[in-house]
């Protein structure tokens, strides 16, 4: 590395420590001189700041880490070529496509390494995860950011016209973090077919187990088809080995031999190969992981519904609300009931939570309840509310209760477990008292919606209550 790209490194850390002071980040104050003071917190519960996974590391790799253990004294294989190996095979691909390295984050870092310099461009979305921003920084690249869409989507017509002759690197999060929402497949081909030549795309699809929509697609396709793409894999996330540092890229022959020529020897540690090749193999956890994703997403989403919040439906493991007020103090407030959360991005209301534990997620939105002192009207009105639905799981349709007062407005819809509203089937004014309505488990354009949960919500001036119903098709 050059003193010309030290310097650079050193003065965008001093610039992006200071850019901290705006936004809420667990264990600021304990900013030394390290980029952002980023704390180890040891208090687990309630740590929905880092996107981790709160059911622990796959049990396949526990296992595989406690019998690699002990020959921890002996070094690993040096370029992880057996994990690497596995990789490939896990996607179809060859030992040649891959890169393993210490986490996304190293391979981020070995990316730009590769394919940025003084003078060249990169463009990417905003806002976004920081990394490649950062380290494009820090090698001398310009960054250009594209604002996403009005449906906090990734602006790829936006991305395109903001193209110029020195763009080199385009980086995407797909899903993205901190938004949770996806790019659509066809979007992403006509893009990623339409690029001018000697560009890279650089795709990071930390979040892609997740996802639930059928809108989306994982990048890799583009690489078995020869395309200038590079996609970024991560073990943190469905795989829960945030603490053992794996991640890898995904890339050409000729760009894997780009990215893992700075990368130093030794690299993975030996617990860490073990851990990553048996997480591979283990289906059921990563199963388990999503259900539980799912699960808790939904206590989420009728949290924020009852509280009037609005969201931004997740294709992730974390979701964004507005507080509808100042983020930071609702954050503050929530450190203090021992929540830890994110605020930040150039987004004042908004809070990005982590999916937990359904204990944690329970005690979430108690808390959330607590801070922004709403929640207590429902119980003012006992009799007032969404009362039964039946018959619950159903089939081809069920029947809605609820009760209503007063003259104003009602509102009663649908939906899904991500938070996506399905249909609206009352929004006027009703006659107070009871009210019968059918859901014949049809979306707003009249299509059959597949078998799951859904969320039926009903509103009425302050009071807000929801329910789930299931069904099977
Ligand atoms: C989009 C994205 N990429 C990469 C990372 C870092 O991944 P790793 O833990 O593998 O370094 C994160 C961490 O949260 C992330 O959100």
């Amino acid at each position: 590395m050059s003193m010309n790209k030290n310097l650079t490194r050193r003065q965008f850390l001093q610039a992006s420590v200071a850019g901290l002071s705006f936004m809420y980040l667990p264990g600021i104050g304990r900013v030394k001189a390290r980029p952002f003071g980023l704390m180890h917190l040891d208090d687990y519960f309630g740590r929905l700041c880092y996107n981790e996974n709160p059911l622990g590391p796959s049990p396949l790799a526990l296992t595989a880490m406690q019998e690699s253990a002990p020959e921890a004294n002996r070094y690993p294989d040096w370029y992880s070529s057996t994990l690497e190996g596995d990789i490939a095979t896990h996607h179809g691909l060859t030992p040649n496509n891959i890169c393993a390295g210490t986490g996304a984050t190293e391979i981020i870092r070995l990316i730009a390494d590769a394919f940025l310099s003084v003078g060249d461009e990169m463009i990417t979305a905003e806002p976004t995860y920081f990394q490649m921003a950062y380290e494009a920084t820090a090698n001398g690249a310009s960054v250009v950011y594209v604002p996403v869409d009005d449906n906090y989507v990734i602006d790829l017509q936006g991305i395109s016209q903001a193209i110029t002759t020195n763009t080199k690197l385009i980086s995407l999060v797909n899903p993205n973090n901190p938004l949770a929402t996806c790019i659509h497949k066809t979007d992403m081909e006509d893009f990623i077919n339409s690029l001018p030549s000697g560009i890279v795309v650089v795709v990071d699809e930390a979040y892609h187990h997740y996802v639930q929509t059928s809108h989306y697609e994982s990048c890799i396709r583009f690489v078995t088809e020869g395309l200038p793409v590079i996609v970024v894999r991560t073990f943190s996330k469905a795989y829960g080995l945030a603490g053992a540092r794996i991640g890898y890229s995904v890339a050409s022959a000729g760009y894997t031999g780009q990215i893992a020529s700075s990368q130093n020897f030794g690299m993975v540690s030996r617990l860490g190969q073990a851990a990553a090749q048996a997480a591979l193999n283990d289906t059921q956890h990563v199963a388990d992981t999503i259900t539980l994703n799912h699960q808790a997403k939904e206590i989420l989403i009728t949290g924020f519904i009852d509280l009037g919040l609005e969201y931004i439906p997740s294709e992730t493991n974390f979701m964004m609300f507005d507080t509808g007020t100042n983020a930071n103090w609702v954050a503050s407030e929530l450190a203090s009931r021992g929540y830890q959360v994110r605020t930040g991005w150039g987004m004042p209301q908004h809070i990005r939570v982590s999916t937990g534990t359904l204990e944690e997620m329970n005690g979430f939105i108690a808390a959330l309840n607590d801070i922004l002192g709403v929640g207590v009207v429902a119980e003012t009105r006992p009799s007032v509310g969404l009362n039964h639905i039946y018959p619950n799981p159903f089939n081809s349709q069920c029947t809605i209760k609820i009760t209503t007062f007063g003259n104003e407005k009602v509102f009663l819809s649908i939906y899904d477990t991500s938070g996506r509203k399905v249909r609206t089937l009352v929004n006027k004014t009703l006659t107070p008292g009871v009210h019968r309505l059918t859901w014949d488990g049809r979306d707003v354009h009249g299509r059959r919606v597949a078998s799951g949960i859904y969320i039926v919500n009903l509103l009425q001036g302050e009071f807000a209550a929801s329910n789930r119903v299931t069904l099977i098709r």
